[in-house]
């Protein structure tokens, strides 16, 4: 009885109060992982798709309840064909191989970036998920595809654009540019994680992150386990945020 109370009380003595509730990951170095073992990089894709499963099971435990993985940017089509359509049929298959798992677990999965370049195929899979997740409320899963910041600000200008010529707003304001972006009714991530070693953010939701805590791990991702993301979780919940003020 006395050890369950203690058990019980554990994750808020470590701290899990002032925890990052909205984490977003830039997924990379699937490439040099697969490479350095001499394989090809769609290998290294592969292994980072489990991971995905993986940090997504472990997020909730962990005090997460808003995770936004970078899959795919705007500036990824650059890659060769191959790559690219690996990546789609990666896409696709953890769509419907995760389904059943993530409506039974309470997972709402959506997405972010510009379908519209996407295959007619998996739009309708990311479709077909969002609705079929749509009530649940465990863990609110957003993963980027075909996404990139400043696309995401040009089309939400141009929505912004058609509400002022309507009448419907005189001066916009934060909130009304907030409210266009892909991203609108999602919170602000509180952290922002990249994995690889870069330190850069690749055009990853640069309006919504705007104050986030960043941390940059020279993990690859095929190689990030929960245990690290929680390490990180713990670490991080120190940081004293102030948004300006004194
Ligand atoms: C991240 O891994 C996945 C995508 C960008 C799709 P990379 O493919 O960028 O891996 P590295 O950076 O080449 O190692
Ligand atoms: C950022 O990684 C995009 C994703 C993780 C999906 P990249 O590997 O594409 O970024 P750069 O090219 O190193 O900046
Ligand atoms: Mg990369």
């Amino acid at each position: 009885m006395a050890a369950e109370a203690v058990m019980a009380c554990a994750p808020l003595a470590g701290g899990t109060v002032a925890r990052a509730r909205h984490v977003a990951i830039i997924m990379d170095g699937n490439g040099r992982w697969a490479t350095e073992r001499g394989w090809p990089r769609l290998v290294g894709h592969r292994r980072g798709a489990q991971r995905v499963k993986e940090i997504v099971r472990a997020a909730p435990d962990l005090g997460v309840d808003w995770l936004t993985l970078y899959a795919f940017s705007t500036e990824n089509w650059k890659r060769s064909t191959e790559e690219v359509l690996g990546l789609m049929a990666i896409f696709a298959r953890y769509i419907r191989r995760e389904a059943a798992a993530m409506s039974a677990e309470g997972v709402r999965l959506r997405f972010i970036g510009e379908r519209a370049r996407l295959d007619d195929k998996l739009q309708s899979l990311m479709s077909g998920i969002e609705a079929r997740t749509a009530s649940n409320t465990r863990l609110n899963l957003t993963v980027a595809i075909n996404y990139g910041g400043r696309d995401e600000l040009a089309r939400a200008a141009a929505r912004l654009a058609a509400r002022i010529a309507s009448g419907e707003i005189a001066r916009p304001t934060e909130a009304d540019l907030a409210a266009c972006l892909d991203t609108a009714g999602h919170p602000d991530p509180d952290l922002v994680i990249r994995t690889s070693g870069e330190t850069r953010i690749s055009n990853f939701l640069p309006f919504q992150a705007a104050y986030s805590e960043y941390e940059f791990t020279p993990v690859l991702w095929p190689d990030f386990s929960p245990a690290h993301l929680a390490e990180i979780l713990e670490r991080t919940s120190q940081r004293q945020r102030r948004f300006g003020a004194a």
